[in-house]
């Protein structure tokens, strides 16, 4: 394996340009670079899914030997850069954020273009740096759906390019920020079409000086090795690397599966007692907390339960499948309760879709919540009369799958009363890390 190496990684060509402009600068670093082609476009997915991708490459390139690492990615530095560098503190995180402030130095006008993916501007990161350094300046912010799959995929880029130029060009901008490191690779046909008297900035470069600096003092001895992975086609990702950088390295396939952000454990006891943010709570859609789980929920919080749940059912009906209603959790320790629905077991083929869209909608509204930790009962099971066994299994494949999106929950407590579930629930959870690793 090699030890100190610098990763980078971006969702597939875009950080081709960084990499390159890096290895300029260290000569002898060794470098490792992961496309994560089976994932791509980042730009198009929501930003918890591009952050648990952030996370797991991240995680990946630590493993082979990386003590820093390049997110040679826009949408992904939007996504995860703040949460990398508090949840890897020993490794040094160098990320894209949009030139604006070069740019805001350099418009004469006041009025500056930001071409970038969806993702790119959804994220917190591009308000800060707007806020931070566009100070007396307008800032257009024009997401650009399609163009890093088109520079991804070697087609016509002329539409979307003349398209998302002229849009920024006509609203008065004079000075183009490439948001987005595939754009380095048609920054001369965005230059074209912007015309004479606008100025293209092209981050890739500050980002690799930056990279130079945090290593210039370690560089002598590295191995001058440069590895290129991809979680999709290699053969597919050598022939990119031909056309874009004009070398033919060896590329090798990597499968990196998305961690998760959170543990699962199991809990034989009390749900009413624990210590936790949420409670989760396996209701009937009236929110009339009679039996189960519901009845002993509602008498350890005592009045304040039931009040609040009269309460949201009179203002909002029902509760139906796939929502929660979120209660205080009165005189418990946790800070709320999340009721959920799930399905009366019938035998058929829509009972395991109830079940999960329930245990979804329950984490969902303790993400909404802030919730860092989650207690949650055998929803569905014992007076509902869903197979125990299934249902558990059902729950914990659920929550499992949906801590790999990322996020704040870090832990979700399975929690049985009786040690019949509890051993239905560990089984559950046993067999997701045999499949897992
Ligand atoms: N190259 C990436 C960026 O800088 C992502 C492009 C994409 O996958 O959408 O934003």
């Amino acid at each position: 394996m090699t030890t100190d190496a610098i990763g980078v990684f971006d969702s597939g060509v875009g950080g081709l340009a960084v990499l390159t402009e890096i290895r300029a600068r260290l000569l002898n670093a060794a470098l490792i670079y992961v496309a994560d082609q089976a994932h791509a476009p980042y730009g198009e997915r929501g930003l918890e899914s591009v952050r648990a991708r952030a996370f797991a490459i991240s995680e990946y390139l630590i493993g082979e030997g990386a003590t820093t690492v390049v997110v040679a990615c826009n949408s992904a530095s939007a996504a995860a850069l703040h949460e990398l560098r508090e949840r890897f503190p020993t490794v040094s995180f160098v990320g894209m954020e949009p030139a604006v402030k070069p740019a805001a130095g350099a418009t004469k006008r006041g009025m500056i273009g930001v071409l970038a993916t969806e993702a790119t501007f959804q994220g917190e990161l591009f308000a800060s740096v707007v806020d931070r350094h566009a100070r007396g300046v307008s800032v257009i912010a024009r997401a650009c759906p399609g163009l890093a799959a088109a520079v991804e995929d070697g087609a016509d880029v002329d539409d979307f390019v003349n398209r998302y130029t002229a849009d920024v060009v006509d609203r008065g901008a004079d000075t183009i920020v490439l948001g987005c490191t595939h754009y380095s690779f048609i920054a001369d046909r965005i230059r074209a079409a912007a015309g004479d008297g606008v100025e293209v900035i092209d981050p890739a470069s500050a980002v690799a000086r930056q990279a130079a600096r945090v290593r210039s003092d370690r560089d002598a001895a590295g191995t001058g090795t440069t590895r290129f992975l991809t979680t999709g086609d290699p053969r597919r990702f050598a022939a990119q690397i031909a056309r874009l950088v004009g070398t033919t390295p060896k590329v090798d396939a990597v499968e990196i599966p998305d961690v998760r952000s959170g543990r699962i454990v199991v809990v034989r006891g009390d749900i009413t007692t624990q210590p936790v943010d949420v409670i989760v709570n396996a209701a009937n859609a009236h929110l009339a907390h009679g039996g189960g789980v519901a009845a002993a929920i509602a008498r350890a919080g005592g009045p304040a339960v039931d009040d609040a749940s009269r309460a949201w059912v009179a203002e909002h009906g029902p509760v139906p499948r796939g929502r929660a209603a979120i209660t205080t959790a009165g005189a418990m320790a946790a800070g709320h309760v999340v009721h959920v629905v799930g399905p009366v077991f019938r035998d058929s083929p829509e009972d395991e879709p109830h079940l999960v869209d329930a245990v979804r909608a329950a984490l969902d509204a303790s993400a909404e919540l802030g919730a860092a930790s989650v207690a949650m009962p055998a929803i569905s099971a014992g007076i509902y009369g869903y197979p125990p066994a299934d249902a558990c299994r059902v729950i914990a494949e659920t929550a499992d799958a949906w801590l790999r999106k990322g996020g704040t929950v870090r832990e979700i407590r399975l929690v049985a009363f009786d040690e019949a579930t509890a051993a239905h629930f560990d089984a559950a959870v046993l067999s997701l890390r045999s499949r897992t690793g």
